[in-house]
C-alpha cells in the first residue's frame, strides 16, 4: 500500500518513513528539501533495507501537485509533515507561513479530492492549547489564541481539515505533538536544525560538543519545582510509530468520526534544568549552562494526557527521559565525526 509522506526527508518525517517500511508500506515522499538533504534517503535505506521514492518540489505549486497526483493515484493516504516551523522566523515573516503551511495543505487536499485519496494523517501541535488551564491537557482543553503565526498556521490547517472532511469523503487524523526530541536508536537520521537551534535538545547537544559555547536556560522564576518551564518531551521514533498507526487506522476504517484529534506525548513533564540533568547524567559530561531572562512567548507548562491516544490507538510512548537524551547525545556525536 503505497503512502504519500509530505516533509518525508525532514525531522519527524524521515523517522516516519523508516517505521512505515518496518510495516510493509511503501513510501514515497514529496519534499522541496528547504530544511533538509535528499542524502537522507540513503541512510533510511541502511536502517530499512529500502530506497523510498523521492520526488523534489515545492507543495505550493498547485500544478505541480496535480501533475504529482495524476501520476501517483494508487496512493491510500497521506501524511503531511511539509511545513516551516520555527516560532521566531514565524513572528518576522507571517505571510511566508501563511502562504507555505497553508497553501500546501489546499493543495494536497485538493489533489485528494480530484484523485479520491480519502485519507490524512496531519502534523499538528500542542501549540493549539497556549498555556492550559487545566493539566494534563486533554483533546477537549479549549483552543486558546495562537501566540504566533506559526502556531496559527496549525490552527487554521485543523479547521481547513475539519470543513473539508464535512463536505467531502476525505478522513482525517490530527495529531498533536508535545515537544519531540531525540534520534534512531542507529544514530543514521536525526534533527538537523540550520544554524543557532532554537530548541532546547539541539541547543544542549551541540553546547556539549562544543559548536555553541553556553546554553542559556530562559528563565528560573516560573511558579514551577525548580523555577524553569515544564514540557512533554517525547521520543521521536515513538511519535513516528503514532503514525503508522494512524494511517493504518484510516485505511482499515476503524475511526469514530472523519477528523480524530490525538495527544502525542508521554503524559510526564520534564523541566529545563531536569533535561540538562538526563542529558549530563547519560553523557558524563558537566554541560556549561547559564540562567538568563525568560524568552518572551514561552509559556510556564505543558504535558499531555494521553488517555485518549493509548485507549484508541493502542499506542504508548515507550522511552523515557534518559533514552531520548542519549540518543540526541549519539547523534549529535555522529554528526561531529563525519565533518
Ligand atoms: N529553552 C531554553 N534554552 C534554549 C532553548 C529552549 O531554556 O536555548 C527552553 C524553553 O524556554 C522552553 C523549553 O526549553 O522552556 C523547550 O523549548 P523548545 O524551544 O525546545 O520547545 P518549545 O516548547 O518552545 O516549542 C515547541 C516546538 C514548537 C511548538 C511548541 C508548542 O518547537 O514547534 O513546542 O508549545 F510550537
Amino acid at each position: 500500500m503505497k503512502i504519500l509522506v509530505t516533509g518525508g526527508t525532514g525531522y519527524i518525517g524521515s523517522h516516519t518513513v523508516v517505521e512505515l517500511q518496518a510495516k510493509g508500506f511503501e513510501v514515497v515522499i514529496v519534499d522541496n528539501l528547504s530544511n533538509s538533504s535528499s542524502d537522507i534517503v540513503e541512510k533510511i535505506s541502511e536502517i530499512s533495507g529500502i530506497i523510498p521514492k523521492l520526488e523534489i518540489f515545492d507543495l505550493t505549486n498547485k500544478d505541480l501537485v496535480a501533475d504529482f497526483f495524476s501520476r501517483n493515484n494508487d496512493i491510500v493516504g497521506i501524511i503531511h509533515f511539509a511545513a516551516y516551523k520555527a516560532v521566531g522566523e514565524s513572528v518576522n515573516k507571517p505571510l511566508l507561513y501563511y502562504r507555505n503551511n497553508i497553501e500546501s495543505l489546499i493543495n494536497v487536499m485538493e489533489g485528494m479530492q480530484t484523485n479520491g485519496i480519502e485519507n490524512i494523517v496531519f502534523s499538528s501541535s500542542c501549540t493549539v492549547y497556549g498555556q492550559p488551564d487545566v493539566l494534563p491537557v486533554n483533546e477537549q482543553a479549549p483552543i486558546k489564541i495562537a501566540e504566533s503565526p506559526y502556531g496559527n498556521t496549525k490552527q487554521i490547517s485543523e479547521e481547513i481539515i475539519q470543513d473539508t472532511v464535512k463536505s467531502s469523503n476525505i478522513n482525517a487524523i490530527a495529531l498533536r505533538y508535545f515537544n519531540p526530541i531525540g534520534a534512531h536508536e542507529t544514530a543514521l537520521i536525526g534533527e538537523l536544525p540550520l544554524g543557532v537551534p532554537n530548541n532546547l535538545m539541539p541547543f544542549i547537544t551541540q553546547t556539549a560538543i562544543g559548536i555553541r559555547k553556553c546554553l542559556s536556560v530562559f528563565g528560573d522564576d516560573y511558579p514551577t519545582p525548580d523555577g524553569t518551564a515544564i514540557r512533554d518531551y517525547i521520543h521521536v521514533v515513538d511519535l513516528a510509530k503514532a503514525h503508522v498507526i494512524a494511517i493504518d487506522r484510516m485505511i482499515s476504517k476503524n475511526m469514530k468520526d472523519d477528523l480524530e484529534i490525538f495527544n502525542l506525548g508521554t503524559g510526564n513533564g520534564y523541566s529545563v534544568l531536569e533535561v540538562i540533568n538526563s542529558f549530563e547524567r547519560v553523557s558524563g559530561l558537566k554541560l556549561n549552562y547559564q540562567i538568563v531572562g525568560r524568552r518572551e512567548g514561552d509559556i510556564i507548562q505543558v504535558w499531555a494526557d494521553p488517555t485518549y491516544s493509548n485507549e484508541e490507538l493502542g499506542w504508548k510512548a515507550e522511552m523515557g527521559i534518559d533514552e531520548m537524551t542519549n540518543s540526541a547525545w549519539n547523534w549529535e556525536q555522529f554528526l561531529s565525526k563525519k565533518k
